[in-house]
């Protein structure tokens, strides 16, 4: 089970005077109340539809159905999608296969095969990309739960250009798409093209979907126990009942950050994992948050410019790199480390077998592990921030199971409807990136595009 630790949240936890005041947590445990109130009369209404992923037993056959079977007549599986389409599944590929996968041979992925997610639309990774995939042994996955992002569409049509020029009226069976069950170009598509799809479940925003077959598909592709993410997920949830807010670790999560945002104008959200294997969850994390609270109007229709600022981190690399603005710049972050407490594998550092002595200043190291010495740089980084004055907690993952990840990405995803609700917006749009995109429509209808003058300004203003 997932743990919080959140002593250092507290000035008592750290130098005295940076800090939440102890008192205001039983504050917080008060209010919580309504706030529990209103995340069960709005999933009552049709919002946090994230909560019914963990029920979704005829899909997951479906998936394990089509995973088992023509999946596996695949070698490499291409993911097409972006944002919640996308960082979900890297997040499940590098928490839960070994490290760089892509590189194993077949025998080495017990014969699951490669796994790359095309995220972007950059024609250097794109060509890339298709240069290096044999395309008779290609499974497309396409994700687009509209079905008609820009980006994921221009990908599909140069890749769908790529496996027709390979292998003809055959490159239909090549291609899955995960979409809405009746909505969009995707779904149109497919119907006149006969392409197999899954559905996203319509009241499952994007970025909370990696639980639904945007992530299940691809993960159960490459080997990953699926079922065992959704009993970490439904772990989750359990705790999230608990009307005690000291009891329900996510709650809790949500409202000391919303707490140390709005009182200590702690306003970066760091999340740091001490561990490789999370960095792309950090990653995951890093656009809930953002896209999820960051909002101009609250649920009133009020103007509040609202969000904290998440960051990622990743230990020990970034205490050479962010960790000394996180000690000594403003007072302006709450710095969250994501630790395991077994990796499964570890590393002796081993004393020189030449007989060689080793310069004094050395000797601290053989005779212990890799693993030592990053849960040792671990709490020693959170000592010395609490030492600084500065805010931090630790979630404590057991493993990196499929179980402890669905648990994990199922707590952030509560924490997230909890936040929503503390700052008083809607945590399941994102209006802000719409501006955006019908700029790049305008831009791309016109015949010829020619870049828009997204600067204006005199010839004096460019250097
Ligand atoms: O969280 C979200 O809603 C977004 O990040 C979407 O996932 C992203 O814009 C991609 O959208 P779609 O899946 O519709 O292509």
């Amino acid at each position: 089970m997932i743990k919080l630790l959140y002593g250092r949240m507290f000035r008592d936890g750290l130098d005295q005077e940076h800090g939440l005041a102890r008192d205001r947590v039983q504050e917080l445990a008060r209010r919580f109340a309504d706030v529990q109130d209103e995340v069960r009369r709005r999933r009552a209404a049709g919002e946090y539809g994230f909560y019914k992923l963990v029920d979704q037993g005829p899909t997951v056959n479906a998936i394990r159905t089509f995973a088992d079977g023509l999946g596996q007549a695949h070698d490499h599986i291409l993911v097409l999608g972006i944002g919640g389409s996308a960082l979900g599944t890297k997040a499940l590929l590098n928490a839960l296969r070994p490290p760089a996968w892509n590189e194993l041979d077949d025998e080495r992925r017990d014969f699951f095969p490669r796994l790359t997610v095309l995220e972007n639309v950059d024609p250097t990774s794109v060509k890339a990309a298709l240069d290096r995939i044999d395309p008779r042994r290609v499974l497309v996955n396409v994700i687009s739960k509209s079905g008609g992002t820009a980006e994921t569409m221009a990908q599909y049509l140069v890749v769908r250009g790529w496996l027709e020029q390979a292998l003809g009226a055959a490159a239909y069976r090549h291609l899955v798409f995960t979409t809405d069950p009746t909505r969009g170009a995707l779904r149109e598509l497919a119907q006149r093209d006969r392409i197999a799809t899954l559905d996203v479940p319509p009241e499952v925003g994007g970025r909370f979907s990696v639980l639904s077959p945007v992530g299940l598909l691809p993960a159960a592709l490459v080997g990953i126990d699926i079922e065992g993410l959704l009993d970490g997920a439904r772990r989750a949830l359990e705790r999230a009942e608990i009307d005690d807010l000291l009891q329900n670790p996510p709650a809790l999560y949500a409202a000391l950050h919303w707490e140390a945002d709005t009182s200590q104008r702690a306003r970066i959200h760091v999340l740091m994992p001490y561990t490789d294997r999370l960095r792309e969850l950090a990653e995951w994390y890093r656009q809930l948050w953002a896209e999820s609270l960051g909002k101009r109007v609250n649920r009133a229709g009020h103007q509040v410019h609202s969000g904290p600022t998440p960051v990622a981190a990743v230990g020990a690399t970034d205490q050479h790199s962010q960790v000394q603005l996180f000690m000594e710049g403003p007072f302006d972050k709450v710095i969250t480390f994501l630790t395991v407490e077994s990796l499964g594998v570890d590393v002796e550092i081993p004393r020189p077998s030449s007989g060689s002595e080793l310069p004094a200043e050395l000797a601290y190291l053989p005779g212990h592990t890799l693993g030592e010495l990053l849960q040792a740089e671990c709490e020693a980084t959170s000592t010395a921030l609490a030492q600084m004055g500065r805010m931090n907690c630790t979630l404590r993952l057991p493993d990196l199971t499929a179980a402890t990840i669905g648990e994990a990405i199922m707590f952030f995803q509560l924490a997230t409807g909890y936040a929503g609700v503390w700052y008083g917006i809607d945590p399941f749009d994102q209006p802000g990136v719409e501006l955006g995109k019908r700029l790049t429509y305008a831009a791309m209808g016109r015949a010829g595009y020619e870049p828009m003058d997204s600067h204006p300004s005199s010839a004096t203003d460019e250097a």
